[in-house]
């Protein structure tokens, strides 16, 4: 289609990239990952992840994306009828974390006014819970909580008023506003926390390497899932934005530039991170391992005590804090939402507008459960199951349908180097054919078999984790497999854009 949306510039399109990339993960969830497994020993094995698994996906994403121009759908279509299916699969799990990915951007809007008069107060962690989320029993869903439906809605009018606007002048533009202003934020409050008293107890806590953890499986698993969730790769998401690249676009170059800016991003807020926490250890007289935590407790409970012990202008760290969380999160948000809203777009030939209207129309209406006095619970099965195991299939079922399946390596790899200053060679073969295959092959089987033996249950009964947990999974999986038996709307779809890929 000569009439696809395309990027304006090569940085408005890396800094999309790199904006879908850095998110929640990267601060709330890198520190502690790494922390736990390992401490400095933890960069080994999360830096073989990157360059065996995280660099070489997000090259063959960019590539299948660029050369197939299309959604995720459309693109595995293009690639092969039959596997139209995987392409589904990756946009209805973005679809389903899109629907909780907003209702926690929520609740760092809600805190970020929050931190002006320290409203959380002395127990935090019970603040949280009780006087924010209203948490109830779990079970039920419970009425709707006001302090979390009206973050929600704003959150949703921002994402679907920048994705109405379109690639160029809607995500572009936006992603050229929110990344330059998270990171020079995120630099403020970096510097801040290193010259607070303590940061060096929480960076040798950080950096401490334990080096007997690395002969754990569970270390490496942990170092490939955190690439994949946090490079953003896998989730439909790199395909649907390289589809918007010019012909003429280095492909290696830009992935590398996303990789390597997502990884530096991600060590900042580690150091960040535990520079805070060792300050409040030492201010508290506590060990870093009693205070140190992941996730919603590290964003919401443990970092407004922090905020609390502050000796000077605490509102505004907080509010630098909590806004830095808001500004990731958005252009994350946007770019799970795009993904769908491409695939709608391009399966039933309908508008850009209509896409949005429906597509992300549907989903923020959906995240009103989450706004409920249950929704934390059903927030956390969600997110344990379509993420967690969804990501992790729908990456496996990616690398071997196109490698081994179709055997598309070798011509991919010479399409990519006829565009690309930096040619990839049988590293990236090898990574594509064999290292990524077994390895996440391996894990999926452990993450079931443990699913299966153990379910994370967590204080959850099954009546809860089989609704919430596996059934939006088996949704993910059989949605796919249903949308792609559905026909293409727009009659050229599959056929003359073939025709002009093979011609270009
Ligand atoms: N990569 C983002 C992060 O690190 C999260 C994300 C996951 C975004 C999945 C989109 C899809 O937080």
């Amino acid at each position: 289609m000569s009439n696809r949306a395309q990027w304006g510039t090569r940085a408005g399109f890396i800094l999309a990239a790199v904006g879908s990339a850095i998110g929640l993960g990267n601060i709330w969830r890198f520190p502690y990952v790494a922390y736990e497994n390992g401490g400095g020993a933890f960069f080994l094995p999360y830096l073989v992840a990157l360059f065996t698994a995280g660099i070489p996906i997000l090259i063959l994403e960019f590539t299948i994306g660029h050369k197939y121009r299309g959604s995720s759908p459309l693109t595995f279509a293009r690639l092969n009828k039959k596997a139209e299916w995987v392409g589904w699969m990756q946009v209805l799990i973005s679809f389903g974390i899109a629907t909780y990915y907003a209702v926690i951007i929520g609740w760092a809007m809600s805190y970020s006014i929050f931190s002006f008069n320290l409203k959380w107060g002395d127990e935090t962690g019970g603040f949280l819970m009780g006087d924010y989320l209203k948490v109830g029993d779990v079970g039920p869903a419970g009425s709707f909580v006001p302090g979390v439906v009206i973050p929600l809605i704003i959150v949703w009018v921002i994402v679907l008023g920048i994705l109405f606007k379109g690639i160029k002048k809607g995500i572009e533009v936006a992603n050229k506003i929110f990344i330059p202003t998270l990171v020079v934020l995120f630099l403020i409050i970096v510097i801040r926390a290193l010259t607070l008293e303590g940061a060096t107890t929480g960076l040798n806590a950080f950096f401490k390497p334990d080096w007997s953890q690395l002969g754990n499986a569970s270390v490496w698993t942990a170092a490939y899932t955190q690439i994949f969730f946090s490079l953003s790769i896998c989730f439909a998401i790199m395909i649907t934005y390289s589809s918007y690249l010019p012909r003429k676009s280095d492909i290696n170059n830009n992935a590398f530039i996303t990789g390597l800016s997502n990884s530096g991003f991600e060590l900042l807020a580690g150091i960040g991170v535990f520079s805070a926490l060792g300050f409040l250890a030492v201010s508290t007289q506590s060990e870093v391992a009693d205070v140190a935590a992941s996730g919603v407790g590290l964003a919401f409970a443990v970092f407004p005590q922090i905020i609390n012990q502050m000796p000077f202008l605490n509102e505004l760290f907080g509010f630098l804090f909590f806004a830095s969380l808001v500004l990731a999160g958005l252009s994350s948000l946007v770019s799970i939402c795009e993904t769908y809203i491409a695939a709608f777009q391009e399966k039933f030939n309908i508008s850009r507008t209509k896409a949005v209207a429906i597509g992300g129309g549907l989903s923020a209406l959906i995240s009103l459960i989450y706004a409920t006095e249950g929704g934390v619970h059903f927030l956390t099965l969600v997110d344990q199951y379509v993420l967690v195991v969804g990501v992790g299939l729908a990456g496996l079922f990616e690398v071997i349908i196109i490698a081994w399946g179709l055997k598309k390596v070798k011509e991919l790899q010479q399409y990519n180097n006829s565009l690309s200053d930096i040619k990839i060679g049988a590293w990236w073969v090898i990574c594509l054919t064999v290292i990524t295959p077994l390895l996440l092959g391996y894990m999926m089987v452990k993450q079931l078999i443990d699913d299966f033996t153990a379910p994370f249950i967590d204080g959850y009964p099954l009546s809860l984790v089989i609704p919430w947990g596996w059934v939006p999974f088996a949704l993910t999986l059989v949605g796919g497999i249903v949308f792609a038996t559905l026909k293409w709307k727009s009659a050229e779809a599959l056929e003359t854009n073939k025709s002009e890929e093979v011609s270009s």
